[in-house]
C-alpha cells in the first residue's frame, strides 16, 4: 500500500446513531493500529471535535464492542459545526492533537459537513456510510439497516398475532426520514397488504379502494406498513382518515419509533461495518480523500463526494414495488 504522510487517525459517529457502528468504530481503530497509526476518538461527534474531546484508542479499548448497539463515541447533531467559528475551532482541536487525517461514520449530514471541512482546512477524510435509513447514493447498503429493518419485521410479525387474533387493520409506522427503504423491505418481509413511501405518490383512494378490495377478499386482517415520510400522512393520520371514511374497520396504530435504533446489530452489519472500517483506512493512507465508503455488488468501492452528494438519493428498487404488489392480493 502506499503510505501517505498520514500519522494519526481521528475517528468520530455523527447524526442518529446506527447498529453496527461500533463494529465500524473498531475496524478503524485495529486497521489504523495494524498499519503502524495512532488513533483518536472524537467523542460527540462534530461536538467534540469542537470542544476537544479526544481520546486516545487502541486495539483493547474497542473490546467487546462488536456485538454492541448505539455507538461508544457518543453521537450529536452538532450546530455549532455548521458555523465558520465551529469548524475553525474544529481545525484548532485536531492540530493540537496532531490528528491529520480523519474517519467520519454517519450520514449524508456527516458526509456534507467532512466536505466544507476538508475544502476548507485541506484535512483528509473517508467517510462510512451509517445510518438505518440506507439513504445514501453509492452504496447498497449503510450500517444499521440490515439490523433496524430485522427489528421492524419481528415487530410486525408480533402485531400480526394480535391483528389476526381481533381482526383488526393495522398501520405500523416504521422509520426512514425522506426514504422508503425500510418501509418496502420490512413490509414485504411482514406481509403487508400496502406499504406507503414517499418515493412512490400513492393516493388516500388508491390505499382506500385496497383495504375494501381486502376486506371482500375476507383477509382476517391488514397490516399497513407507512414509512414516516409518506407524503400522504403518517400511521395516525392515515388511520383517521380511513376511520372518517367508514366505521368498518377496527383499527389501531403502532409507531415503531427509535426502538428501530438499538439493539445488537445483524451478523450483515457487523461484517459490513468491518469491512467498511478497515477499506477506510486503507483508502486513506493510500491518498483517498474527500470520499465515501460503499458497497457495491458486495465490492468495496470509493465514491468521490461530488459524484454523489448532487441532490441524489439511493434509488427504490422498481422491482421491490412490483413484488410487494404482486404479494399483496
Ligand atoms: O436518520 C436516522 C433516523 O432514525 C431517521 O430514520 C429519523 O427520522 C431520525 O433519525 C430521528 O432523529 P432523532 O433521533 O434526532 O429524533
Amino acid at each position: 500500500m502506499t503510505d501517505t504522510k498520514i500519522s494519526r487517525i481521528g475517528v468520530f459517529t455523527s447524526g442518529g446513531d446506527a447498529p453496527g457502528m461500533n463494529a465500524a468504530i473498531r475496524a478503524v481503530v485495529r486497521a489504523s493500529i495494524f498499519y503502524q497509526k495512532e488513533v483518536f476518538g472524537i467523542v460527540h461527534g462534530y461536538e467534540g471535535m469542537i470542544e476537544g474531546e479526544i481520546v486516545k484508542l487502541g486495539a483493547r479499548s474497542v473490546g467487546n464492542i462488536l456485538q454492541r448497539g448505539g455507538t461508544v463515541l457518543k453521537s450529536a447533531r452538532s450546530d455549532n459545526f455548521r458555523t465558520k467559528e465551529g469548524r475553525a475551532k474544529a481545525y484548532e482541536t485536531l492540530k493540537k492533537h496532531g490528528i491529520d487525517g480523519v474517519v467520519g461514520i454517519g450520514g449524508d449530514g456527516t458526509f456534507m459537513g467532512m466536505h466544507l471541512f476538508h475544502e476548507e482546512f485541506g484535512i483528509p477524510y473517508v467517510c462510512i456510510p451509517g445510518t438505518i435509513d440506507n439513504d445514501i447514493a453509492g452504496t447498497d447498503y449503510t450500517i444499521g439497516f440490515d439490523t433496524a429493518t430485522n427489528t421492524a419485521v419481528e415487530a410486525i410479525d408480533r402485531i400480526r398475532d394480535t391483528a389476526l387474533s381481533h381482526n383488526r387493520l393495522f398501520f405500523i409506522e416504521v422509520m426512514g426520514r425522506h426514504s422508503g427503504y425500510i418501509a418496502l423491505n420490512s413490509g414485504i418481509a411482514g406481509g403487508a397488504v400496502s406499504i406507503i413511501i414517499p418515493e412512490q405518490n400513492t393516493t388516500f383512494e388508491q390505499l382506500y379502494t385496497l383495504l375494501e378490495q381486502s376486506g371482500k377478499t375476507s383477509k382476517s386482517s391488514s397490516l399497513i406498513v407507512v414509512a414516516e415520510g409518506s407524503k400522504i400522512g403518517g400511521a395516525n393520520e392515515l388511520a383517521k382518515m380511513v376511520a372518517e371514511r367508514s366505521n368498518y374497520f377496527d383499527i389501531k396504530v403502532t409507531i415503531l419509533g427509535h426502538l428501530q435504533r438499538g439493539g445488537a446489530p445483524t451478523y450483515f452489519d457487523r461484517v459490513l461495518a468491518s469491512r467498511m472500517g478497515v477499506s477506510a483506512v486503507e483508502g486513506l493512507l493510500r491518498g483517498e480523500s474527500d470520499s465515501m465508503v460503499g458497497i457495491s455488488n458486495n465490492k468495496i468501492i470509493f465514491n468521490a463526494y461530488a459524484s454523489i452528494m448532487n441532490g441524489q438519493y439511493h434509488e427504490i428498487d422498481e422491482e421491490l414495488l412490483r413484488l410487494a404488489k404482486i404479494l399483496s392480493i
